[in-house]
């Protein structure tokens, strides 16, 4: 089994230039989703949380599309956070950085906390499922009335029932890659991985009762964005 290792400089370097688009083909247009559902945020309502932030592309081109957008970038990995801040000296006054592990953040102080929003970019299938309900709880106390949660994940892959399929859509999702990678090879990788990637509906259940109004707005191979609000 595989492990993520993001405390590693080689390995968060190579994930920030090559693995990050290379494993997931789809990843601009889920970006440009995501985005597109952070740009409701006003100028007033304050900061925006995000959870897993790594090394700052997402809020790169958060600052580029939404001009008042500020955000706190948590992170368990030093070395994430230290291409974050790289990428990011030009946005001075608009993004802090905090060092902190998902799984353990009940005595966390959240800084600038209320939030307008709260999203996690393929982060949370790193937490166990116990931990993610906890984060759902938090967050949940984190926004501010009204405020909107986005998950954009990995969800739990259903290779060994539907190999055929499974590989007939991956090869499509590839056909616009510069350096392709075989669905053998993507299997390898993701089928066994030491991580914690949930189902849909699991998800959608953990939301609903820490109190969210939730659906799934985009669905495509094994990767969903789920949009929730605080009611
Ligand atoms: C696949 S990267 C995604 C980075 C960023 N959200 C993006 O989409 O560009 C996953 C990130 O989650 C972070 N991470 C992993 N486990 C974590 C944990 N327990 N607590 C906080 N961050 C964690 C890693 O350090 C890494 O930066």
């Amino acid at each position: 089994m595989t492990k993520d290792a993001w405390g590693e400089e080689g390995f968060a370097k190579s994930w920030d230039a090559v693995n990050a688009a290379r494993d997931n083909p789809d990843r601009a247009n889920q970006l440009d989703i995501l985005i597109t559902l952070l740009e409701g945020v006003k100028p007033d309502d304050g900061w925006i949380l995000d959870l897993g932030a790594g090394s700052g592309q997402v809020e790169t081109l958060i600052f580029e599309r939404i001009p008042h957008a500020r955000v706190v970038c948590l992170d368990s990995s030093e070395e994430m956070l230290k291409l974050a801040s790289k990428r990011l000296s030009v946005y001075e006054g608009r993004y802090q950085p905090i060092l902190c592990d998902m799984n353990d953040l009940k005595e966390v102080e959240f800084p600038r906390a209320p939030y307008s929003a709260v999203f996690s970019s393929q982060a949370l299938h790193e937490i166990p499922h116990e931990s993610k309900q906890a984060v759902y709880e938090k967050v949940y106390g984190l926004l501010r009335p009204g405020g909107a949660f986005y998950i954009l994940d990995r969800i739990e892959p259903r290779f060994d029932d539907l190999p055929d399929d499974y590989e007939c859509v991956w090869n499509r999702l590839n056909r616009q890659m510069d350096a392709p990678m075989t669905f053998h090879e993507y299997r390898e990788r993701y089928g066994g991985k030491d991580d914690y990637p949930a189902k849909l509906d699991e998800q959608l259940g953990w939301l609903a009762a820490a109190g969210f109004a939730a659906a799934p707005l985009y669905l495509h191979y094994n990767r969903a964005l789920i949009a929730a609000r605080k009611t």
